[in-house]
């Protein structure tokens, strides 16, 4: 397989990208635009970037919504509340279904990779058993991990920290959390603190939902972060949503700061849901609850994005397409200077993959021939267009294609803008 006419990020030269045996063989800058050859695929000058990555979805509670009431708050407290009511009603075959139906949606879109949390806190462990199953199934067409996460608190749900440990050893990748929702500081500290005990035992990667609500006194970021630090485990642990971080006193964030970037942990912030769901008791004005994506960038702090629900009982709306989701980042955490631009893709590509410890990730020759080719000739036209993603190839097999949309009535000037 050969790409011709392609735009690789961070270059104004036109690329050929050869593939032998599922892998990139050569990637070479072009001196100008080339005709199209017998079995050439034609990039005609768009963006080809390495594959989009999902890395923080709820594969277990997507496609929900409704079931068997709808969350009419819009809380994350509500939520909860709604998804144990659904809990009862899972079983292998509806997992599993619904799961696939939103890998596919996210295939569709360009994603080749997956981080999926499965709720614990269900003495059957339905959804861990029916994810880590279907992990395996689809090996070879996804990467895809699985997040043994505590919905209902691992110390304050019964026989939570058993269900963690029968989790780990039915296979999950990751140890979750969810620290601020224990019952009490204490127990959310030494929630943190055994989970991380849990990764090192089972040689798992960690991802906490972390501070996810709008209280400025909700602080075990620091906890988690100063426990990755002290057992160097920084690389390998994510704090996700760390929404009360906007909240925060600008003094005490800027002492935090230190830790984080000492600690070396990874972000995702998930900006759809978390608009929608924080900000809940405040009346005017109200707050954006999204954590400090911007000033975590700008210090170099690993930070990515995710969708976190698809139609679920947090998040009604989700249709699977990254861009999406990065475009509401930039709106919300006003990242539109030129700069915050010219790097948008990292934060739904390379940011993700480091995130997910991915291995073989990038387009890069000897790496797996994974790769997307997007409407758009650089991270900010792609970002701006939110086009369609053309094509998803997979270890140089074709799995998605898509033609551009085309005018058909003339008379149009073809324009690149
Ligand atoms: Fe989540």
């Amino acid at each position: 397989m050969q790409i011709i006419n392609a735009r690789l990020r961070h270059s104004n030269d036109l690329h050929t990208l050869t593939i032998k045996e599922g892998k990139f063989h050569s990637i070479e800058t072009q001196a100008e635009a080339l005709p199209e050859q017998n079995d050439q695929i034609n990039a005609h000058g768009n963006l080809v970037c390495a594959p989009f990555v999902e890395p923080h979805i709820h594969l277990d509670a997507a496609l929900t919504a409704g079931e068997p009431e709808w969350n009419q708050s819009g809380t994350l407290f509500e939520g909860i509340e709604r998804w144990r009511q659904r809990k009862p009603m899972l079983n292998e075959a509806d997992i599993r279904k619904r799961a696939l139906s939103t890998i596919e949606l996210l295939v569709q879109n360009g994603v080749q990779a997956i981080r999926t949390h499965a709720d614990t806190t269900d003495p059957s462990l339905i959804g861990i058993r029916t994810l880590c199953a279907l992990r395996d199934e689809l090996k070879d067409k996804i990467d895809l991990q699985v997040v043994a996460f505590p919905q209902d608190g691992m110390l304050s749900y019964p026989n939570g920290l058993a269900l963690m440990e029968e989790s780990l050893q039915i296979g999950a990748d990751v140890v979750g959390g969810i620290p601020h929702f224990e019952y009490t500081r204490e127990l959310g500290e030494k929630s943190v603190k055994t989970l991380l005990e849990l990764a090192r035992k089972y040689d798992c990667l960690v991802d906490v939902h972390c501070d996810e609500i709008d209280d400025p006194n909700s602080r075990f970021l620091e906890f988690l972060a100063c426990e990755a630090l002290f057992h160097d485990m920084g690389p390998r642990v994510t704090a996700s949503h760390t929404t009360a971080m906007h909240s925060y006193d600008n003094a005490y964030c800027s002492k935090l700061f230190r830790l984080l970037k000492n600690s070396k942990i990874n972000f995702i912030s998930c900006p759809t849901e978390s608009i929608h769901l924080q900000g809940r008791f405040d009346t005017y004005p109200k707050r954006r609850g999204v954590t400090r994506v911007k000033e975590l960038r700008e210090a170099n702090i690993n930070v990515c994005l995710g969708q976190d629900s698809i139609f679920d009982p947090w998040y009604s709306l989700g249709n699977g397409k990254l861009l999406r989701t990065l475009d509401y980042a930039m709106h919300i955490c006003q990242m539109m200077g030129y700069q915050d631009y010219a790097r948008a893709l990292d934060m739904i590509t390379d940011n993700s993959a480091k995130t997910m410890c991915l291995e073989g990730y990038g387009i890069e020759v000897g790496n797996p021939a994974n790769f997307i080719i997007l409407e758009g000739f650089d991270d900010y036209s792609v970002l701006r267009k939110q086009g369609e993603v053309l094509l998803s190839v997979r270890k140089g097999e074709i799995i998605v294609e898509r033609q551009p949309a085309k005018i058909l009535s003339q008379p149009w000037v073809s324009n690149s803008l």
